[in-house]
């Protein structure tokens, strides 16, 4: 007996489907059967409003247009879907699911901004304060929702009850073009008759400390504010709406300090009893400033918020050498502490944290200017009192505390991982427990730099959303986790930022610093503005995503190849080039050893042609030409420039073989061969150790696999010695390090001012190891077909990776003794797979939906 069933619809990249901006939602599901070779004929889907599309004969099921009438603000519709396949199968409906908008035209918004009275405002990441507004209500209601953002970060509550579970709403987005709101539904929280609303304010990105070398404050205003508009809708269908504005009151808190980078200061002898609740009285505190705020500005989210997402408890505790007790909780992370503690009123607890020890205590200098210290002072209840900071992340994994009131117990110590909400799709393992634990560490790298925004770490006086880090990080990204919701609003604010003529600033959203005053074009940062949305495309099949992005990622390459000039040679001006590679000095991480006019001039080829095979999905041939064009001359030049005519690359090194290698820089089959064998010799002469910085690390062992030296490849991911991947597992890393050697075989912390332990950009050879340790990538957008490639090899006798392909689960498996291979592949319905085997990896076997097993002998070639 088959079954053949459809999975409840999504909308867009949506898993919380209240409160979307999107008028037109695309729907996608997933069907799951036993059919083999299952492969959608036609779809129906049905809306709520009796809409029934018909029987549409198409493959379609991801990201199929919205089928109904655009929807209005604060619409809700439930969606259906039923398929059929071509064997003449057909399901039920799936089961309904809902969608919701928020607040769509800017008309909608009737809140004022109510800002703190300035008598309360001090220096910039001072106290956070407490605003408050009551209300009645009239009778029974239906449902209220509350839409909210602020100016600043906040945390909101309704009777005396947090609303939501978000962590630093709204989060930082280019705050001049884009505030994201959020909208709650908050039915279950109101209380007959009397209400209140309660929320607290903290200064955030928006008025706060953001930067390095000391940074800049109230970068996008000195008033921090709310902007909530709460509605709600009664039993009778009457409705009242109660704003932000003047009327609201405003008082200090509990929190005399909250910083981004310094942490926080609470003291809880000053949390006004029951403040959010209707009658608390109120009339000492001040009334609000209703100022203006732009509504046009305020934008829904297209992804989940900032969450607590795991709760860690500490694996040692360990004594300092001046005795301070100092929790190893196992694992870096970005997060903060939850603490129960009683003790005598006034008694102040102090929380330190950091990512590694030096001769046993917490080593604070790579956090430059961020403290990283929170305060707790206690009320002295007769009950143990809890704190956890709220407007202050940190990154961390060993805490040390002082002034703890009587005797420590570990378990009342806890780290909350704090990151966006993103779902984990996939899993990857082998039988290396060394790459396992690397892969864990490239994962939990991305879970600590996406606290919202994806940034280049977690800990110092940066945190910034650096565009080189996820232009090399996004295929591993993608693949780690469902990222297209937050990086598509990340994208929205890069082209916001992208200056008129086409510069992307090399972090995003952008905040002119002393050191960093204007956005200048720097290679392989700036085309993130390509390569990222490229790379959603590839992984989610998202072409609006790419119609969305075309105008920047165009103006990116029109600019870059203006700067080229008629040499096509990008080879003036500022550029990182192969950042950080290990033969650049700890305090000079420019000093690279590949030219960085070779670097731009190959990125300049790799976006020319990417922006041209965009240009041909969106149906713009001219363009599309014309940058075929580009990219083609851009080859050429590079060619000519930086290649001899045996395949020898200027600069020698890694990175420009990988480069050259990898974009198809090179004409001519001979010289490739060359490039490949000289490559080659290269890594081989080094040791195998690694020789690539930023730039070169995701393109290495793909270069050399593409040249036949797979072995070679297996021999730098295995190497254990420094500079590797694995000689930060051998010290004990638990997260992906900025430098090769943040930490020196002798223990101590690199001297560099550049030493984070948790930094992703090189632990982008995550995705060689998905795609050819495992072997499974996509062949068609979105996985609508996969490439199943796998090459075993370096001692491995097992590896097995599967994804949440937005088709469904697909898994490739492989198991190996001696030279007997056994493959297991799961393909997704509605898709099929090239099936390369190793014994024999240049030909294609096709497989369609279902799970396969292949036997195969390894030949020589196969390591
Ligand atoms: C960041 C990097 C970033 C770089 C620019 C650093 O301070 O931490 O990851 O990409 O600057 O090269």
């Amino acid at each position: 007996m088959t079954f053949l069933h459809v999975e409840p619809v999504t909308f867009e990249h949506h898993r919380e489907p209240l409160g979307i901006g999107e008028r037109a939602p695309r729907l996608s599901w997933i069907t799951q059967t036993d059919i083999p070779g299952w492969l959608q004929r036609a779809y129906e889907i049905e809306l709520d409003d009796g809409d029934r599309t018909g029987l549409i004969e198409s493959a379609d099921s991801v990201l199929v247009a919205w089928p109904g009438e655009p929807l209005q603000s604060r619409q809700r519709r439930a969606a259906r879907v039923r398929v059929h396949g071509h064997d003449g199968s057909a399901s039920d409906w799936s089961s309904w699911s809902w969608v919701e908008t928020g607040l769509l035209d800017p008309a909608d918004w009737q809140a004022s901004a109510a800002a703190p009275p300035r008598d309360l405002l001090a220096d910039p990441d001072g106290p956070a304060l407490l605003l408050r507004c009551t209300f009645t209500l009239r009778g029974p209601i239906a449902q209220a929702r509350l839409y909210v953002s602020a100016h600043g970060t906040y945390e909101i509550e309704l009777n005396g009850r947090v609303v939501g579970d978000d962590v630093l709403a709204p989060g930082w987005s280019s705050y001049h073009h884009r505030l994201r709101y959020r909208t709650h539904d908050v039915t279950a929280l109101l209380a007959d008759g009397g209400n209140a609303i309660g929320a607290t304010l903290a200064d955030g990105w928006y008025r706060g400390r953001v930067g390095f070398r000391g940074g800049r404050s109230a970068i996008y205003g000195d008033r921090t504010a709310l902007i909530a508009q709460l509605e709600i809708t009664y039993a009778d269908g009457t409705t009242d709406t109660i704003v932000t504005d003047g009327a609201w009151r405003c008082s200090m808190g509990p929190v005399t300090a909250a910083s981004l980078y310094d942490g926080e200061k609470h003291d809880a002898r000053l949390l006004p009893a029951g403040w959010s609740e209707a009658d608390f009285d109120d009339h000492a505190w001040l009334p609000a400033d209703a100022l203006p705020h732009d509504p046009a500005l305020l934008v829904a989210p297209t992804g989940p918020p900032v969450r607590r997402t795991e709760t860690l408890r500490p694996v040692e505790v360990l004594t300092g050498p001046s005795g301070e007790t100092v929790l190893d909780f196992g694992q870096n992370i970005a997060g903060r502490l939850r603490i129960r503690v009683q003790g005598p009123a006034g008694h102040t607890v102090t929380l330190r944290h950091a990512e590694v020890l030096e001769n046993g205590a917490l080593s604070l200098r790579p956090l430059r200017h961020a403290a990283a210290l929170d305060e707790y002072t206690l009320r002295g209840d007769d009950e143990p009192e809890t704190f956890e900071p709220r407007f202050t992340t940190h990154g961390f994994r060993y805490a040390q505390i002082d002034d703890w009131p009587g005797e420590l117990n570990p378990d009342h110590v806890l780290a909350i991982v704090c990151h966006t909400d993103m779902r984990p799709i996939s899993e990857f393992n082998c039988s290396n427990p060394l790459l396992n634990r690397l892969h864990d560490n490239v994962r939990w790298s991305m879970r600590g730099n996406y606290v919202d925004l994806p940034t280049d770490c977690p800990q110092r006086d940066e945190r910034l959303g650096w565009t080189g880090d996820i232009q090399v990080f996004a295929p591993t990204a993608a693949f780690l986790y469902d990222c297209a919701g937050p990086l598509a609003s990340w994208l929205a604010d890069l082209s916001a930022e992208q200056s008129e003529h086409g510069t992307v600033p090399v972090f995003v959203p952008w905040i002119s610093l002393e050191t960093a005053s204007d956005a200048v074009p720097a290679a392989a940062w700036g085309d993130a503005a390509v390569v990222v949305p490229w790379t959603i495309y590839q992984r989610t099949g998202d072409l609006d995503l790419l119609r969305a992005q075309y105008g920047s990622m165009s103006s990116w390459v029109n600019h870059i190849a203006h700067l080229a000039g008629e040499t096509l040679l990008w080879d003036t001006g500022f550029q990182y080039g192969d950042w950080l590679d290990p033969t650049a000095p700890p305090g000079n991480p420019f000093e690279a050893q590949t030219d960085t006019g070779l670097v731009a001039t190959a990125y300049l080829a790799y976006s020319a042609g990417i922006v041209a095979e965009t240009a041909g999905l969106l149906g713009h041939a001219d363009d599309a030409a014309r940058y075929r064009h580009l990219a083609d001359q851009v080859r050429g030049a590079f060619d000519t420039a930086y290649a001899t005519h045996d395949g020898k690359v200027t600069s020698d090194s890694q990175t420009a073989y990988a480069l050259a290698l990898r974009f198809g820089l090179l004409q001519g089959t001979q010289r490739r061969v060359r490039a490949g064998e000289r490559l080659t010799q290269l890594v081989r002469e080094n040791g195998h150790r690694i020789g690539t910085g930023f730039v070169g690390t995701p393109l290495i062992c793909d270069a050399l696999t593409d040249v036949g030296a797979i072995d070679d490849a297996y021999r730098l991911l295995l190497q254990t010695e420094c500079p590797s991947w694995l000689y930060p597992v051998t010290m004990g890393a638990t997260t992906i390090w900025e430098r090769w050697d943040s930490l020196l075989p002798d223990g101590s912390v690199n001297p560099g001012e550049m030493t984070s332990f948790n930094h992703y950009a090189l632990g982008a050879v995550a995705d060689w190891m998905h795609r050819t340790v495992a072997g499974l990538a996509p062949a068609a957008p979105g996985y609508r077909r996969l490439l199943v490639r796998p090459r075993p090899g370096g001692g491995l006798t097992h590896a097995c990776a599967s994804l949440a392909t937005p088709y469904g689960r697909a898994e490739v498996s492989w198991t190996r003794d001696g030279e007997q291979l056994a493959l297991v592949v799961v393909v997704p319905p509605n898709t099929t797979a090239a099936v390369h085997l190793p014994s024999d990896p240049d030909n294609a076997i096709e497989a369609d939906a279902g799970r396969h097993v292949f036997r195969c002998v390894l030949g020589q070639a196969a390591g």
